[in-house]
């Protein structure tokens, strides 16, 4: 490789991008994406923030949301951005009550929010959030009373208007690595020589 040919990989590589775009209403969701935005030191947004052609520049996205009725709040981000998004490797990390041993409970999640054009690239983490009932709004309060009264099962009713945290930086270790991983076997092959 001669040294112009190196030099511009080199360019490159210091340019391979990620960032994170995230939306929870509490802060679980927030807290994970600073703890991932300090320890992989890439840009985290609220789409309240976004400019739309920072995704273009982009080699992956990481994409955070919590889950509220069944909903992920970050969909109709993800909707808006499909064109965009459709070229990217996505590592979305989903934060929610719901255990990780209830898997079809939790895939219904992923189907219910993320479009099939994008389900391929995206690789997938379930992460354990928090719930203080008094500081949720009137209408979430309101909300889960309601999801409370239609569960028939006593020990779930009670779970679900029960105050938990569970938001700890350790739950982010495999998605830190994974990305870590990502990142660098991205940059091995930018470093390959290209055979002309
Ligand atoms: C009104 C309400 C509805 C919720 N709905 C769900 C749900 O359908 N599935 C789930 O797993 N968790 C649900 N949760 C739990 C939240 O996803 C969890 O509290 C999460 O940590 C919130 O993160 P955030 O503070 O970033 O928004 C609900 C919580 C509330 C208050």
């Amino acid at each position: 490789m001669n040294s112009v040919v190196l030099l511009s990989h080199l360019i490159k590589l210091q340019f391979m991008k990620g960032l994170i775009i995230f939306k929870g209403k509490y802060g679980a969701t927030r807290q994970y994406a600073e703890w991932l935005a300090t320890e992989l030191a890439l840009p985290a947004f609220h789409p309240d923030n976004f400019r739309k052609e920072k995704i273009s520049n982009c080699d992956f996205v990481v994409i955070g949301s919590s889950v509220y009725i069944g909903k992920l709040q970050i969909k109709n981000w993800i909707n808006q951005h499909l064109p965009d998004l459709s070229s990217k490797k996505i590592f979305l990390f989903i934060v929610c009550g719901t255990p990780p041993d209830e898997k079809e409970k939790l895939e219904s999640y992923l189907q219910g929010s993320v479009p099939p054009e994008i389900r391929k690239q995206c690789q997938v983490y379930f992460l354990p959030g928090k719930m203080v009932y008094q500081h949720l709004s009137w209408s979430d309060k309101f909300m889960l009373r309601m999801g409370a009264m239609l569960t028939k099962e006593k020990e779930t009713k009670k779970k679900m208007l029960t105050d938990y945290n569970s938001v700890k930086k350790e739950n982010l270790d495999a998605l830190v690595n994974d990305i870590k991983k990502y990142a660098g076997s991205v940059a091995k092959s930018v470093l390959q020589p290209s055979i002309r």
